[in-house]
């Protein structure tokens, strides 16, 4: 039976604890972190994806950034510490009250030009004006997903938009549709405005120099639910992403986010990985960045 699957009431009254979720941004949250110093990158992620946004030219001088779903806030202050010359304004778009809260303090020494707005993306998208980029990093998994759906007999939302963007599906289900990450990759489009994605993919890309990271992943898997505390959430179909985005007239680009932050150590990757070598905490924090992170993607809409 076909269920709608949504987050959005647990998320506006339970603020998650990212601390029990393995996420990229924490793990690479700050220059020091132990994941960072173990993968022996100095730099954290935000400041690294402003690096890569601006080699793309999407990022520079007086841009201005809506954030949404910042969780911690930790990816924004990384960027800032890095960049701050290059940020005006920056807007964090998030559900949670609570992590609002927290993203105010993280982000308190540029307080002078970060704003924070508290409220669902998919509703408050369309009304959000002077924006140069837009930031979603790991929020798309949360978003409202179809669940349980037979291909022969799917709830009229579901038919129209595999029907208009003419999105492959299995020929036998059940299977899961981000119909959420649809709406809101449909919002972003109608904007006009460049927007940054990563999350965990169904049909993940494995970086060319480490082919040994596809051991026991499907690359053209469909959405599988992540049971996270007292929630779920659901992998992310990337190509339904891209093929809306290509239907919508926009430019995409995309690829393994492993690759995007620049960890380049395959052969020591590749001991780690096929050993399950966790002799050291080193390498245990190696294995499970590498182990996490292999299914990330990113996307960029242009
Ligand atoms: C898994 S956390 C990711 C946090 C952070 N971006 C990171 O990478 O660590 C998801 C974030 O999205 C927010 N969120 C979930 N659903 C949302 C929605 N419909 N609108 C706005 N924010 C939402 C949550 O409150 C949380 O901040």
């Amino acid at each position: 039976m076909s269920v709608l699957h949504d987050t959005r009431s647990y998320h506006l009254n339970h603020p998650i604890d990212l601390m029990t979720e393995f996420t990229v941004c924490e793990s690479l949250g700050s220059p020091g972190s132990p994941t960072l110093r173990a993968l022996g990158m100095p730099k954290s992620y935000g400041a690294v994806l402003g690096e890569r946004l601006r080699d793309r030219g999407l990022f520079g001088k007086g841009c201005r950034i809506c954030e949404i779903g910042g969780g911690y806030g930790s990816l924004m202050r990384g960027l800032l510490e890095a960049h701050r010359d290059d940020v005006d304004r920056v807007v964090m778009v998030d559900l949670s009250r609570a992590l609002i809260g927290i993203q105010r303090r993280a982000l308190e020494p540029w307080q002078d030009r970060v704003s924070f707005v508290l409220g669902d993306a998919l509703e408050l998208l369309p009304a959000i004006s002077g924006v140069d980029l837009f930031l979603v990093n790991e929020m798309i998994g949360d978003l409202p997903v179809w669940t349980g759906l037979d291909p022969k007999n799917l709830p009229p939302e579901a038919r129209s938009v595999i029907r208009r963007y003419r999105l492959a599906v299995p020929e036998a289900g059940p299977f899961h549709f981000n119909i959420g990450a649809i709406r809101l990759v449909e919002a972003v489009c109608r904007k006009g405005v460049p927007a940054f994605l990563s999350e965990h993919s169904s049909d993940p890309v494995i970086p060319r120099t480490m082919p040994f990271l596809v051991k026991g992943l499907a690359t053209d898997g469909w959405p599988r639910e992540i049971r996270l505390t007292s929630h779920s959430e659901y992998t992310i179909r990337f190509s339904h992403l891209e093929q809306v985005a290509r239907a919508l007239g926009r430019e995409v680009e995309t690829g393994s986010l492993l690759e995007l932050i620049g960890y380049s150590q395959a052969e020591k990757a590749r001991f780690i990985f096929n050993a399950r070598a966790c002799a050291t905490d080193e390498q245990a924090l190696v294995f499970e960045f590498l182990d996490h992170v292999r299914e990330y993607r990113w996307l960029i809409i242009r």
